[in-house]
């Protein structure tokens, strides 16, 4: 039997910054289910946002921040994130990260809804690559990885998350103890049929904390990018943001701008810009990125520019075809600055957790910002926390399921779905619709038997009832805010104002459990599962 101080479960920047923290202290275990290469931190173009210039100021980081999150940030997680900024980034350069420079100080980006250049970028439109990189060599002696293992179930006695029961490929399951889980598991962008995430971000990091009683806050809130490349390729490629910051601007066919009616332009919240791009798409125009207003775009993009070739355009035509695609998920799992969910012994950063610095809607670049200082500050916690107990480590009865299933919808089908009724625009028909498909492909599910299936059925589910509580949240909120868009509420509303919709699992009352008690009858042969 394996126990831990610490297992942070997923290996993207806000796992890596907490590792750095706490592993030279603590017995800390990564819980990679496909290896440090893939996430979304891994295949992030954007830069991190930071104050470093004089002529900006933190104040107004602050308030763009705040003034693209719609007037749902939580004012202090949003204080926090920015302030915190520029000492974590000294820092990692006296480590010996290296950020791109002009002449002899740090370059500075633009992106959309920043008031001043201030994104600094790695290798061009690499830095995520680059960050991710640097930060695992900082880590890797230090702690454990076990890869190539997913979590399947987090293990609660007496109140308090204990351990994580894994998975490898072959289905084989064993539990792993832990005075501290941390749940890194990132977004959920691939819940949705267009996205530029990483295949690690579905959304399972959500349903884990679900069914260990955490509390889920803001899941409404998807963020949509409004240019990633458009057609069909078996990859998503993203266009970053940074590119309009250099001059880019979205175009029609014929060569017109789409968004010159805003004061902002082609910098418009992404929000406003990504519904700009759905609905020209929806009524059969083609929308372009025109890059031939960018200097230097190859040398300026070099990550941008392969990824293109690789799928066979010609950049020389100056315009790259464009669509959105669902990119960052401002809620998640509700935790508070230290990472601390409402389950004891449980932990959340990075993309999974919802800090409430975000709001409705992220402001570019924000978001490896917000995993290296959240990250860290939850390491700098765990540190001080008090070393393994081994109170609950045992044999106990954690037997896996042994139910074995034909699925009645694929990933593929629930990711179409997804973004018809939990898309760009929503209805609450389509919503409601989405709802009740779940409710009735899934009858025989219940939180208390959920673990009844074999352990690789599990992941798939998890999936579910993520995308399940995303509508749902999304159906509550009776007005537009961010990037919660539906047209039946097209208006923001006073009465909505700092109201969060918070998710957590009643035992009695399950999501499924009403459908369950009326499709007994028929579970057999109904159920997505049978
Ligand atoms: C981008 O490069 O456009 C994405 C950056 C971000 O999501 O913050």
């Amino acid at each position: 039997m394996k126990s831990y101080d610490v297992v942070i479960i997923g290996s993207g920047i806000a796992a890596l910054a907490a590792a750095n923290k706490v592993a030279p202290f603590k017995k800390v275990a990564i819980l990679s289910k496909y290896g440090p290469f893939l996430s979304n931190s891994m295949l992030a173009q954007g830069g991190v946002a930071v104050v470093v210039s004089k002529e900006d100021d933190v104040s107004e980081h602050i308030m763009d921040t705040l003034r693209a999150g719609d007037g749902h940030c939580d004012k202090q997680a949003a204080e926090f994130l920015v302030k915190r900024g520029p000492n974590t980034l000294r820092k990692l350069i006296e480590k010996g990260m290296e950020f791109d420079c002009d002449a002899a100080s740090l370059k500075l980006g633009r992106e959309g809804a920043h008031s001043h250049r201030r994104i600094i970028h790695a290798g061009g439109d690499a830095t995520g690559r680059k960050l991710t990189g640097f930060m695992m060599q900082q880590v890797t002696e230090e702690a454990e990885w076990i890869e190539h293992y997913s979590a399947i179930e987090l293990v609660i006695k007496d109140g308090r998350c204990s351990g994580v029961k894994i998975m490898n490929s072959a289905g084989k399951t064993e539990i792993i103890w832990a005075e501290h889980i941390v749940l890194s598991t990132g977004g959920c962008g691939n819940l949705f049929e267009s996205t530029s995430n990483a295949a690690s971000a579905n959304g399972e990091g959500l349903s884990l904390a679900y069914y260990a009683g955490a509390e889920l806050a803001d899941l409404e809130f998807v963020q949509f990018h409004p240019t990633a490349l458009a057609g069909d390729h078996p990859s998503s490629i993203l266009i970053s943001e940074a590119v309009r910051g250099e001059g880019a601007r979205l175009i029609t066919e014929t060569g017109k701008g789409i968004m010159e009616n805003h004061p902002l332009g082609d910098l418009a919240p992404r929000d406003i810009v990504a519904r700009e791009v759905y609905r020209r798409i929806q009524q059969g125009e083609k929308v372009y990125l025109a890059i031939n207003y960018v200097k230097e775009f190859t040398n300026e993009f070099p990550t941008i520019t392969q990824l293109c070739k690789g799928e066979g355009f010609d950049l020389n035509t100056g315009k790259i075809p464009v669509k959105p695609a669902a990119h960052f998920h401002m809620g998640g799992i509700k935790v508070q600055q230290t990472g601390q969910t409402s389950v004891e012994g449980l932990y959340a950063i990075g993309e999974a957790a919802c800090t409430g610095a975000h709001g409705a809607n992220r402001l570019a670049s924000n978001s490896l910002l917000e995993g290296l200082v959240y990250g860290e500050a939850a390491g700098e916690f765990l540190r001080r926390q008090p070393s393994l107990q081994n109170r609950h480590i045992d044999k106990g009865d954690h037997a896996s399921g042994t139910k074995r299933a034909k699925s009645a919808m694929t990933l593929q089908e629930l990711k179409k779905m997804m973004m018809e009724c939990a898309g760009i625009e929503r209805t609450t028909q389509k919503m409601k619709w989405g709802m009740e498909k779940l409710e009735n492909e899934f009858p025989v599910l219940t939180d208390k038997d959920i673990y009844a299936y074999h352990p690789e059925v599990l992941a798939f589910l998890h999936q579910v009832t993520a995308a399940y509580l995303i509508i749902k949240s999304a159906c509550e909120r009776k007005e537009s805010r961010g990037a919660h868009y539906c047209l039946d509420y097209p208006d923001k509303k006073g009465e909505w104002d700092g109201v969060r919709i918070v998710q957590k699992l009643d035992k009695n009352l399950d999501w499924r459990n009403k459908k369950h008690e009326q499709d007994e009858s028929k579970k057999d042969g109904r159920a997505l599962f049978a």
